[in-house]
């Protein structure tokens, strides 16, 4: 079954080179980003695993729990994360879940057989607070992520809560915001007293 935007993400109890966790009690009031990986041992894996890290406190900043995945044992994991944390400049300290019978992997659909039959591909999930999905991204095998984008969309998705708009492509933090079609004019007023640019009557920009 595949998982589609607004599914509650489903739970799990797995082992994970943090101990053993209930996935949701994990999350607890945080978001999440979990991301899959193909295998341990892997160059353009370690890479994202390194990244990861390194990017421990801008995920932090936004509340944002990491943990990955691959259809690897915990003792696999403990002896890569030597190797990323050498490779990589980096000291590893979010979970790695250890999916050696694909049990979530295949609860997430993160197995494409076109792909491979065993190893998960690159899926992304983010997830809110209250457990619901909210971006789903998947890239194959051979391609790196990229993570400034993962960063940009909690931003905007955490944005788009606060204050009911939307935000344009390619949009950056600080960058003017859309105002939905579906807040008429005379709403507008009332919720963007700053006021906005009206492109067209469909496409208004205003700054918050
Ligand atoms: C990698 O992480 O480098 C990788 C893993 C599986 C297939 C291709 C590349």
């Amino acid at each position: 079954m595949s998982l589609r935007l607004g599914d509650t993400a489903p739970n799990f109890q797995i082992d994970t080179t943090n101990g053993k966790i209930d996935f949701h009690d994990w999350i607890g009031d945080s978001w999440c980003f979990f991301f899959s990986h193909p295998a341990d041992f892997t160059p353009v894996c370690t890479t994202e695993m390194g990244r990861t890290s390194q990017l421990d406190a801008e995920f932090a900043s936004r509340n944002v729990k990491s943990i990955g995945l691959s259809t690897d044992t915990v003792e696999e994991h403990f002896k890569w994360i030597e190797d990323v944390n050498d490779t990589q400049n980096t000291t590893l300290k979010f979970p790695i879940v250890a999916d050696a019978d694909l049990e979530v992997s295949s609860m997430y659909d993160m197995i494409h057989p076109g792909e491979s039959e065993t190893a998960a591909v690159r899926s992304v999930f983010i997830i809110d607070p209250s457990k619901k999905i909210r971006l789903t991204m998947t890239y194959p095998m051979s391609v790196g992520r990229n993570f400034d984008e993962i960063l940009r969309v909690i931003d905007s998705l955490q944005l788009s809560d606060k204050e009911q708009i939307a935000t344009p492509a390619d949009w950056q933090v600080g960058d003017k915001v859309i105002i939905p079609p579906s807040i008429s004019n005379e709403d507008a007023a009332k919720i963007f007293p700053q006021g906005w640019d009206e492109i067209r009557s469909y496409l208004r920009l205003t700054q918050v």
